[in-house]
């Protein structure tokens, strides 16, 4: 069978506890988001993830955390574990995002660490990846991401590699400011991204695009054939916003 087309949104740090539910109430009112041929899902912050997973319960609308600690329970201030997170009804964990990598020290050894915690715990890791301004050129951009995905899956068995989604998103690319990749450009990129940890995984891993991600480049971004879903910031904060392009994209792969 096919693989679903991924297409989902990370809320960073926003939205209270009643518009997340006012989101929820409008993914649920939307009666053909259930037969897209998609794999939906929303990360919410964790003071909404409990009741953003109860909402969604009865949808195929996946939900998950933007990040989790590596340690299984203890004497870590402020943090949330692996286990924390699937109580609440969660089956995805969000890891390695850019913004955790810059503004939080968050190393290719750590990320390692929170993979394997989520696996331990259940969870699916989405684990992001991607190079810098600095890095932005098909050689340089390869070398880093390839690093970045064989640090996250290092130690893993193939069957738990295997478990792991893969989310390709150039720092340049993602949020106020930042400049979409062209599709070819992303399409390269996450080919090699496939080919890095084809040995680790034992099989060529799902790879999701995310870094502006709009109305007006979804369709040719999912169009491409290493682009195995998008994951979206911005535009899809409005519940409008991600019925809109989950529309829009699943008329494009249907086939793909
Ligand atoms: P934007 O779509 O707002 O650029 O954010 C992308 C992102 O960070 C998804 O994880």
């Amino acid at each position: 069978m096919a693989r679903p087309f991924w297409l989902g949104t990370g809320w960073k740090m926003n939205k209270t506890r009643s518009e997340a539910a006012a989101y929820c109430a409008t993914l649920e009112a939307a009666s053909d988001l259930a037969v897209l041929p998609l794999q939906l899902f929303v990360l919410p912050p964790f003071t909404a993830l409990a009741e953003v997973a109860a909402a969604l319960a009865d949808t195929p609308i996946m939900v998950g955390a933007q990040n989790c600690h590596w340690a299984e329970a203890g004497a870590w201030t402020g943090e949330i574990s692996a286990g924390q997170v699937a109580d609440c009804g969660a089956t995805l964990v969000e890891l390695g995002h850019s913004e955790r990598r810059a503004h939080f020290g968050e190393t290719d050894a750590l990320i390692n660490a929170k993979v394997k915690a989520a696996l331990s715990a259940g969870l699916t890791p989405l684990v992001c990846v991607g190079e810098t301004a600095e890095e932005r050129d098909l050689d340089a951009a390869a070398v880093t991401v390839a690093r970045q995905a064989r640090m996250a899956l290092s130690g893993l068995v193939p069957a738990d590699a295997a478990r792991v989604l893969l989310a390709y998103e150039p720092v340049w690319a993602i949020g106020d400011g930042g400049e979409p990749a062209t599709p070819a450009y992303a399409n390269a990129i996450q080919g090699s991204i496939k080919n890095a940890v084809l040995d680790l995984a034992g099989q060529s891993p799902t790879v999701l695009y995310g870094g502006s991600v709009n109305p007006g480049n979804a369709e040719a971004l999912a169009l491409e054939p290493e682009i195995d879903g998008l994951f979206v910031g911005r535009a899809a904060w409005q519940p409008a916003g991600l019925l809109a392009l989950a529309r829009q994209v699943a008329a494009v792969v249907e086939g793909k």
